[in-house]
């Protein structure tokens, strides 16, 4: 398991009854989780009155139930060797905050990987898909990236990572902001003849496709992926293809990888849960998986 255990500013307190008790900077936030399938520790000590709750509707979605004032948003720090990292973070009606916490080992990942190229003399391009508010391309952008592509569908998680980019003192850096869907613009980098020496890609389990239509990710990964894997430039550094579907394991990720990059590049693929320890209890919170492709050179420590 990738354990997640390098931040100061966040913490898992604990989890227990679909839920989990965390802490962003000095604001405590309670929100389900559906992992959380173990009683909630009844001692007040372990589950501390939260600043907010997130309380789901029955109509879908839900909404934050606030118990003592918060302001509207406020930020986390992340500290990336040689340049740490500043989120904003605001609580949404869809229970998240702007961070997946969790990816903070995918991004130690592909910042080792950049730097160690850019000391070698090289000058990564990098490919974000599925990219949210930025988490993977401040990571690539302080670590050095000569380019870093960023793509999502929402304009609204565009801006907030252009905000995040800038709360991290990144403005210098050479990052395009693409606000469409990923399948599309693969596509046409693909007609552009355009590579990238690292993609990382993180897609819903839901998506939706450029007309609108509803896909699931075990039906349109493997061609999404095949696709990325003809931009890969011959030096590439890595794939990293992470998911939330509780469908898809880790393995499975793991062989889509083989299938599809190793072939054509050679290098090694692993795979793993993504985990958060909780520091009021003895438990590590399953966030997920991701797999990895490299180019078999063996860099960095994480
Ligand atoms: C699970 S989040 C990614 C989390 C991110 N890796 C992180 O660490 O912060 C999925 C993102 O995919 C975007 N998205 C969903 N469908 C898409 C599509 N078809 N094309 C582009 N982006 C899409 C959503 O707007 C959302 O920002």
């Amino acid at each position: 398991m990738y354990i997640a255990n390098r931040f100061t500013d966040y913490e898992l307190l604990c989890a227990g009854g679909g839920e989990k008790l965390e802490r962003w900077n000095d604001i405590i936030l309670q929100r389900p989780d559906p992992q959380a399938i173990w009683p909630k520790p009844a001692n007040s000590d372990v589950w501390t009155e939260p600043h907010a709750i997130y309380i789901r509707s029955e109509s879908g979605g839900g909404h934050w139930k606030k118990r003592r004032p918060i302001p509207s948003t406020w930020r986390v720090g992340y500290p990336l060797s040689n340049h740490p990292l500043e989120f904003i973070i605001e609580p949404t009606g869809f229970k998240h905050t702007g961070l997946f916490p969790e990816q903070s080992v995918n991004w130690d990942y592909c910042a080792d990987r950049i730097r160690s190229a850019v000391i070698a003399g090289r000058k990564p391009r990098i490919l974000n898909l599925f990219a949210y508010t930025g988490g993977a391309t401040l990571a690539c952008a302080a670590a050095g990236a000569a380019e870093v592509v960023h793509v999502d569908a929402s304009k609204g998680m565009i801006t907030r990572a252009k905000e995040n980019i800038h709360a991290s003192s990144l403005d210098q850096a050479y990052v395009r902001f693409i606000a469409e869907d990923c399948n599309r613009f693969v596509e046409r980098e693909l007609r552009r003849n355009r590579t990238y020496d690292g993609i990382i890609m993180d897609p819903p389990a839901y998506g939706r496709g450029p007309s609108g239509e509803l896909w699931r990710l075990e039906d349109a990964l493997y061609e999404l992926v095949e696709k990325c894997v003809a931009l890969l430039s011959d030096q590439a550094l890595f794939f990293i293809l992470n998911s939330y579907t509780t469908g898809l394991s880790s393995a499975v990720m793991q062989d889509i990888l083989r299938l599809t990059v190793k072939p054509k590049h050679g290098g090694k693929v692993v795979s793993a849960d993504l985990g958060i320890p909780a520091s009021k209890m003895d438990i590590i919170l399953p966030c997920g998986s991701v797999a990895r492709w490299s180019n078999g050179e063996s860099i960095g420590k994480h």
